[in-house]
């Protein structure tokens, strides 16, 4: 699917509705153009992802300067916005005879979006007021129907127009690596008593096998779990910040040995916690850590590792996640301390406040809370930052090692966590213990 929008630099490929062009010029060396056929609509805008930027100077938790991406300047990045999508600049034009086109420079990045129809105006346009279009032409990654309602395309750096030596904002690390060095990514259902998605009793994973998978017999890989948040669901890593990329290039330039990884999903396990994707019908319920916990050390664990070539070494083992899934790493962190050997806690971790945190107590009683590889990550901009920084704070007074991250552009969103992702593979995943015990920030990519 990326392959084709490449391609697409070089042609008109029919049918497909956003294409990325690089044009050697400003402001960002490349250019993006979306078509959209729909005779009856009055407006359509591009929304659902798509957010505006903001420089360093007006980024703050809460808000974010909205800039408009034709007025680009380096140094720029995506931000949170939390207002009504026809205040962003992403309206399309009308072309007169049922087409609808849009063109935008963007800089390097990954971008998730749908189009909003006939939203113009005090209307909410989600998935549940029936003008949320996803794109036709450019199916979500998803096991069934509704798992995903985001579209995904991805713009290349090009340091000609996006340096900055204030700030480095290059994605480039999620795109492609060659075709003979990619891994595969598979939805597979595992049976899960009480699940009530994809079916009764069960349930569905991601997984992620790198390149080379099944070549050798009795080879034992390394395993490590991946989680979503709130809201998000076991496909999330994949179609929105396009993980299978990210870990490819990770195992390509040797940053860590090839690696299975497992994208769980924790809504849907119980009736209880039921989860329409994307909608508000009905609430999502998220099932606390330690139920997810077991849920997962008896049905998911298992199954894992009667089904594929994964290590039963705990030190070949990891645990990752963001926002709610970094709560979830946490809790495995706590209470399932010997079946892992690293945690990559990332936006999230008890959003508890001071007290929350691992203490001396905790420690005397598990020594083992001291020796595990630990990888703390948040965005500067972050609602989870404090959370993180608590974290951090609890684990130097009570000496225990770990590496910790904070995203310069970061917000509560995708881009954080691929850095996250990557940062946690280049530094901490499989690295040798223990990390040293001061807490390192680094800002460099
Ligand atoms: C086209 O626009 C109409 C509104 O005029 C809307 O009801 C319909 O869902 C739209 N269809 C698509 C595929 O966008
Ligand atoms: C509408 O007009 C535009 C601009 O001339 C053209 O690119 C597009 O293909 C046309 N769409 C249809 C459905 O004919
Ligand atoms: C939309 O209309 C409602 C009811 O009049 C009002 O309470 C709300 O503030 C409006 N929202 C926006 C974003 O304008
Ligand atoms: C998982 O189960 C659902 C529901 O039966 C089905 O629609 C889907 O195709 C299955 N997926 C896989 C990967 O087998
Ligand atoms: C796995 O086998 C395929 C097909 O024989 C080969 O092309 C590839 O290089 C092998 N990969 C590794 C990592 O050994
Ligand atoms: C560990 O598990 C216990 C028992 O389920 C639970 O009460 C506690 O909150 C968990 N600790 C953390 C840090 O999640
Ligand atoms: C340490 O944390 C545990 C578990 O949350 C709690 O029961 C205990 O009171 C705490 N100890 C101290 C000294 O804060």
């Amino acid at each position: 699917m990326m392959l084709s929008r490449f391609i697409s630099l070089f042609g008109v490929l029919a049918g497909a509705s956003v294409t990325v062009r690089k044009t050697g010029q400003g402001p960002t060396g490349y250019e993006v153009t979306f078509r959209y056929e729909n005779a009856t609509a009055s407006s359509i805008t591009i929304g659902s992802g798509l957010q505006p930027f903001t420089d360093l100077y007006h980024a703050t938790p809460f808000g974010s300067a909205r800039f408009d991406p034709r007025d680009y300047q380096p140094g720029w990045f995506f931000a949170n916005y939390f207002g009504p999508p026809w205040d962003l600049p992403y309206q399309m034009m009308n072309m007169g005879n049922g087409s609808w086109v849009y063109t935008t420079p963007l800089p390097s990045g990954t971008y998730n979006y749908a189009y909003l129809v006939d939203c113009l105006g005090n209307t909410t346009c989600d998935i549940d007021s029936g003008k949320y279009v996803i794109d036709p032409d450019e199916p979500p990654f998803l096991n069934v129907q509704g798992d995903q309602t985001q579209s995904t395309f991805q713009v290349p750096f090009d340091p000609e127009f996006q340096y900055d030596p204030d700030i480095n904002v290059n994605f480039d690390y999620a795109l492609p690596v060659d075709e003979a060095h990619r891994g595969t990514v598979h939805n597979v259902n595992y049976t899960s008593p009480g699940s009530v998605h994809p079916a009764q009793d069960v349930h569905d994973f991601v997984i992620y096998l790198p390149y080379g998978y099944n070549n050798v017999t009795n080879r034992k890989y390394p395993i490590m779990y991946l989680s979503h948040g709130g809201g998000g669901d076991a496909q999330d890593w994949q179609n929105l910040a396009q993980a299978s990329h990210i870990l490819d290039r990770l195992i390509l330039e040797k940053h860590i040995v090839p690696t299975v990884v497992v994208m769980p999903s924790f809504y849907n396990i119980a009736p209880e916690y039921k989860q329409v994707y994307g909608s508000r019908n009905p609430p999502a319920v998220a099932p606390s850590a330690p139920v997810v916990r077991e849920n997962y050390m008896k049905y998911l664990m298992p199954f894992v590792e009667k089904t594929f070539a994964v290590s039963t070494t705990p030190s070949e083992r990891a645990f990752a996640g963001l926002s709610l899934g970094g709560r979830l790493t946490y809790e495995m962190y706590i209470n399932a301390t010997d079946y892992f050997g690293y945690f990559g806690i990332f936006s999230g971790a008890t959003f508890g406040g001071p007290g929350s945190y691992v203490n001396a107590s905790m420690i005397a009683a598990k020594p083992a809370l001291r020796e595990r590889g630990i990888f703390t990550s948040v965005g500067l901009y972050d609602f989870a930052f404090d959370d993180i920084r608590g974290l951090e704070a609890a684990f130097q007074a009570n000496a225990v090692p770990f590496l910790g991250r904070v995203v310069p552009f970061g917000y509560h969103a995708w881009n954080t966590w691929q850095d996250c992702l990557w940062f946690f593979g280049r530094k901490a995943l499989w690295k040798s213990l223990p990390f040293k015990v001061n807490a390192i920030v680094s800002t460099q990519l």
